[in-house]
C-alpha cells in the first residue's frame, strides 16, 4: 500500500500537506495524518480525495509511534511521503517562558520528528521523499526566540545530514525553511507585536506549493520568498555577533510592541 504520512495534520502546514499531496502524488492509496485533535483530523479528512487513517495522539509519548508501527507492518506500507510538520515556538526571552514549554518545544520539534524519520525510514524506498519542517529561524542563532531558533537550527542539521545518508537509498530528504507563515503557530508562540517578522508573512498554500515542488525536483532545501532567501544569504556572510545584535533590537520592537498589546 502507498502511502503519505503528515503530521501536524490537524492546522496550518501540515493540513495544507495534506490538502496539496493527493494531487501531485496521485498513485497514493492512503494518506495518513498524525496530530493530538481527532475532530479536526476527522474534518480534514471530510475533505481529502483518499481513505484517511487518523492516528490522533501526543508526538512526545511513545504510545502513537507503536500504533503507527503496527500499522505500518500490518498493511505493508510503502511511505512514499513522509511530512514532519508537527511543532510549536514560543516567543520571548527565554528565562520568562516557563520551563515545561520550551522543553515540550525541544521533545516536539528534535525528538518527535527524530523518532518519527527512523521509525518510517524502513518502509521507504526509491523515489520516497522526507519534508523536514524546519524555519528561516534555522539560518542564525535569534535571541528573543532562542530554543525555538535552536531547534530548528536541529532541524535543519539532521535533515541535511541524515538526507546525505539516504542518498544512497534513493530517498531524497527536504529541509523546509520558510520565514513567518500565517498559521495557528502564532497563537501559541504569541505575538510578534512590532517585530519585523509581520513584514514577511506568506500564506500556507503557496509555501507548501513550493516546498512541494521543491522535493518533487530533489531539492534539499526549500525556501520561500525573495526576503528569506536574502535572509538566508546575510546569515552566512554577516559576522554571527552582528546578526544577533540586529535581531536582539528587532526582538526589543516586538516585546515593546506587546506591552503595548497588553
Ligand atoms: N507558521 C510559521 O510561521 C512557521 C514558520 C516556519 C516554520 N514553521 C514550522 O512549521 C510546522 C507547522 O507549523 P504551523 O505553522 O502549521 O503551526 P500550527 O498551525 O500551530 O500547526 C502545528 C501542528 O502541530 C501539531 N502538534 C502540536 N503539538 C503536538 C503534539 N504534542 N503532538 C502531536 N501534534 C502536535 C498541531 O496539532 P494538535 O494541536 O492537534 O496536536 C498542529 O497540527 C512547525 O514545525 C513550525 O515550527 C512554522
Amino acid at each position: 500500500m502507498k502511502i503519505a504520512l503528515i503530521t501536524g495534520a490537524s492546522s496550518g502546514l501540515g493540513r495544507e500537506f495534506a490538502r496539496q499531496i493527493p494531487k501531485l502524488y496521485r498513485k497514493l492509496d492512503e494518506i495518513w495524518l498524525a496530530a493530538r485533535s481527532t475532530d479536526k483530523l476527522k474534518e480534514l479528512a471530510k475533505e481529502l480525495p483518499l481513505p484517511v487513517r487518523i492516528f490522533d495522539g501526543d508526538l512526545t509519548r511513545d504510545y502513537i509511534y507503536d500504533r503507527i508501527k503496527k500499522e505500518l507492518e500490518r498493511q505493508s506500507a510503502d511511505i512514499r511521503m513522509l511530512v514532519n510538520a508537527a511543532g510549536y515556538g514560543a516567543i520571548g526571552d527565554a528565562t520568562d517562558i516557563d520551563v515545561p514549554a520550551q522543553a515540550g518545544m525541544i521533545d516536539l520539534n528534535c525528538r518527535a520528528l527524530t523518532k518519527m524519520t527512523l521509525l518510517c525510514i524502513p518502509y521507504m524506498s526509491k523515489g520516497s521523499r522526507i519534508i523536514q519542517m524546519a524555519s528561516a529561524a534555522a539560518f542564525a542563532p535569534q535571541p528573543g526566540f532562542a530554543v525555538y531558533a535552536a531547534t530548528k537550527s536541529y532541524v535543519y542539521s539532521f535533515a541535511r545530514g541524515m538526507g546525505g545518508e539516504l542518498k544512497s537509498k534513493g530517498i531524497i530528504t527536504t529541509a523546509v525553511c520558510p520565514g513567518p507563515v500565517d498559521t495557528a503557530f502564532f497563537e501559541r508562540a504569541g505575538n510578534t507585536g512590532n517585530s519585523m517578522k509581520w513584514k514577511f508573512m506568506s500564506g500556507p498554500v503557496e509555501v507548501v506549493h513550493k516546498a512541494l515542488a521543491d522535493a518533487a525536483n530533489r531539492r534539499e532545501t526549500s525556501v520561500y520568498g525573495a526576503a528569506m532567501k536574502a535572509a538566508r544569504i546575510a546569515a552566512r556572510l554577516l559576522p554571527d555577533r552582528l546578526v544577533i545584535r540586529l535581531m536582539r533590537a528587532d526582538s526589543k520592537k516586538q516585546n515593546k510592541g506587546d506591552e503595548r498589546i497588553r
